[in-house]
């Protein structure tokens, strides 16, 4: 039987735009994103279809390193990414988090 899990927290790190830790609670259902044009909406669409599974190629055609923040030399080309689930109805919660590196990927 399928079990319905919610994110309720996302902290991303060095992923695209998000250069600085970023925390995001989500304590209510979301229905959508608003922002200025380039403000990071589907870049942040783009970090929790990644934490939810999908492949870098999926994510509008870009490949793994198009994920790290690129926009300043001296930051070393690395993101994190952390989340957390929970399904009341199991009643218990999960952590996920995993790395980028320039060179590869790992997760754990
Ligand atoms: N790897 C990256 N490193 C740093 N900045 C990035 C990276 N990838 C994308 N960006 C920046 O993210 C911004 C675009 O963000 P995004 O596409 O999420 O915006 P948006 O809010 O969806 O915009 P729109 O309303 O036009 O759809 C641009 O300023 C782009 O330079
Ligand atoms: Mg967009």
């Amino acid at each position: 039987m399928s079990e319905t899990w919610r994110l309720d927290r996302l902290v991303l790190q060095g992923f695209k735009s998000f250069a600085d830790r970023t925390l995001l609670d989500f304590p209510d259902p979301v229905t959508g994103i608003i922002g200025p044009n380039g403000s990071g909406k589907s870049n942040l669409v783009e970090a929790i279809r990644f934490v939810t599974g999908s492949r870098a190629q999926d994510l509008r055609g870009e490949e793994l390193k198009a994920l790290l923040f690129h926009g300043a030399k001296t930051r070393p080309p690395r993101a994190w990414l952390r989340c957390a689930w929970s399904s009341p109805g199991a009643g218990s919660a999960w952590w996920w988090s995993g790395a980028l590196r320039g060179t590869g990927a790992s997760s754990g």
